[in-house]
């Protein structure tokens, strides 16, 4: 039997498995989750051990990871596969068709949070390799596995995590499938992923709410304060107006514009996939380069004052809201968090007290655009999806991907199995059927394609 035969003849085990790994709601963000992370790490390792690994659950500080191993020949590539189990917050509920974390196949879709990102594709992985093992005795190659809990919260423990753990990550090249591929029949490869920087900020006004009538006009509104002061992030250009902001910014290479300007784009797809009137943003650069190659300043949310049923008329005394900014090379979080909440303070009137609660972030990433891991995933690409994959950007970020550079000195093959209507974050999250099956034959077809590199 080949690897393929095998996937194809164990797939209602290979895909109520996976239905159980997306029944966990591992919410990295939520502390009431802790259980369940730890029990989704648990089973994790339960399925890797049946995989054919020796696979181990370590605690992080925060929340567990699982590692896990395959070795076969020191003189054979060793290659370390890195994904997360930690998914996103579901809400809103009301807007999923049906529960997030009960998996449903409709319309040729797997539906569930985590489907997409990243559990499905971290399975794909799980799937491949296993097939291999059961089919021919062994793998090709070395295979480590670390699998993630915190990546949706900003991998804050795993940097500390893989500096005390060097010799036991030791590899040649790690492999992450936690992107999207360029269009439903178009697999990419991504050269380049946005960094992030998290802030959030807080207006504070009279001491508690208090009536608008015997109040207002004399005292500053705290929530018509914030509104105002994100409303100056953005000059009328829609460049982001913080002083120093792009201090660091270097612009990208004329190939890369070159390439970004040879892929399609179909503007009324996009907007009608969307629900949009109109696209928006720094109308110089075409729509690959506003979303992957520059800086942006979001709010995530924003609260403060009444929201229940009919009026009430108050001056609220408090208003605050989340701030993610996507950074591009070479721009450093922290810093770009200094010259955020020095803008602020600066542009705060005295009519109320503003404080920014600076959350961190993670710097931009770049890994080459060839060389012979990238022609061997191009291989193992084109042996999954029947087709060559394009070169692109992504604008999402994974943290831990430049910390892999820094502390173990290795690049990352990001090849990813998703779409970029998958609904990641959002409510009805999806994995198509057809990309879980391209993406666990490419994950069969990947180690060997690795093998062939000469080390
Ligand atoms: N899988 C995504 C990264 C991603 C997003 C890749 C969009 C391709 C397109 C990852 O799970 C993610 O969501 N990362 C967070 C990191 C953040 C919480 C620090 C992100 O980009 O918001
Ligand atoms: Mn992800
Ligand atoms: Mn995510």
């Amino acid at each position: 039997m080949t690897p393929n035969q095998y996937l194809s003849k164990t797939k209602d085990k290979r895909y109520k498995d996976l239905f159980k790994l997306l029944s966990f709601p591992s919410i990295s963000a939520k502390s009431e989750h802790k259980p369940d992370m730890k029990n989704c790490a648990e089973w994790l390792k339960g399925e890797l051990k049946t995989a054919g690994f020796k696979a181990k659950v370590y605690p992080t500080g925060g929340h567990p990871l699982v590692f896990a191993e395959y070795f076969v020949d020191k003189n054979l590539p060793t290659v370390l596969y890195y994904g997360h189990y930690d998914v996103q917050p579901p809400e809103p509920l009301e807007l999923w068709k049906t529960s997030p974390f009960k998996a449903e196949v409709r319309g040729g879709y797997i539906y569930a949070r985590g489907s997409a990102d990243d559990k499905g594709q971290v399975w794909c992985h799980i799937k491949g390799l296993e097939a291999i093992i059961k089919t021919t005795g062994g793998l090709p190659i070395n295979v480590k596995f670390l699998i993630e809990g915190e990546e949706e919260t900003h991998s804050v423990n795993l940097p500390k995590w893989i500096k005390n753990n060097k010799k036991l990550l030791k590899a040649d090249v790690i492999v992450i499938s936690d992107t999207a591929q360029f269009d439903k029949n178009t697999p990419s490869v991504i050269f380049g992923l946005r960094g992030i920087a998290a802030a959030e900020i807080f207006v504070y006004g009279p001491d508690r709410d208090v009536h608008s009538g015997g109040f207002g006009g004399a005292i500053a509104n705290p929530v018509n304060v914030l509104c105002k002061m994100v409303g100056q992030l953005h000059d009328k250009n829609g460049k982001i107006a913080i002083p120093g902001f792009y201090d660091d910014f270097k612009p990208i290479t004329k190939w890369e514009k070159t390439q970004f300007r040879k892929l399609p784009f179909n503007e009324k797809e996009f907007k009608k996939s969307l629900g949009i009137p109109a696209l928006h943003g720094e109308s110089k650069y075409i729509p690959y380069e506003r979303l992957w190659t520059r800086p942006t300043c979001d709010i995530n949310g924003i609260t403060g004052g009444y929201q229940g049923e009919g009026a009430k008329t108050i001056i609220p005394s408090f208003a605050s809201c989340k701030i993610t900014m996507r950074l591009v090379p070479y721009m450093k979080p922290m810093d770009v968090l200094n010259k955020l909440e020095k803008y602020l303070l600066n542009i705060a009137p005295k009519s109320v007290k503003v404080r920014v609660n600076k959350m961190g972030g993670a710097m931009a990433v770049e890994v080459p655009t060839e060389g012979p891991w990238l022609d061997a995933a191009k291989r193992a690409i084109i042996k999954g999806f029947g087709k060559e994959p394009v070169f692109t950007k992504e604008g999402g970020s994974i943290p831990i991907v430049g910390d892999f550079k820094r502390i173990l000195g290795l690049d990352s093959l990001l090849i990813g199995f998703t779409q970029s209507d998958c609904n990641a974050h959002s409510p009805n999250e999806r994995f198509r059927l057809v990309d879980f099956d391209r993406g666990c034959k490419t994950a069969t077809a990947l180690p060997f394609e690795l093998a062939k590199v000469n080390l």
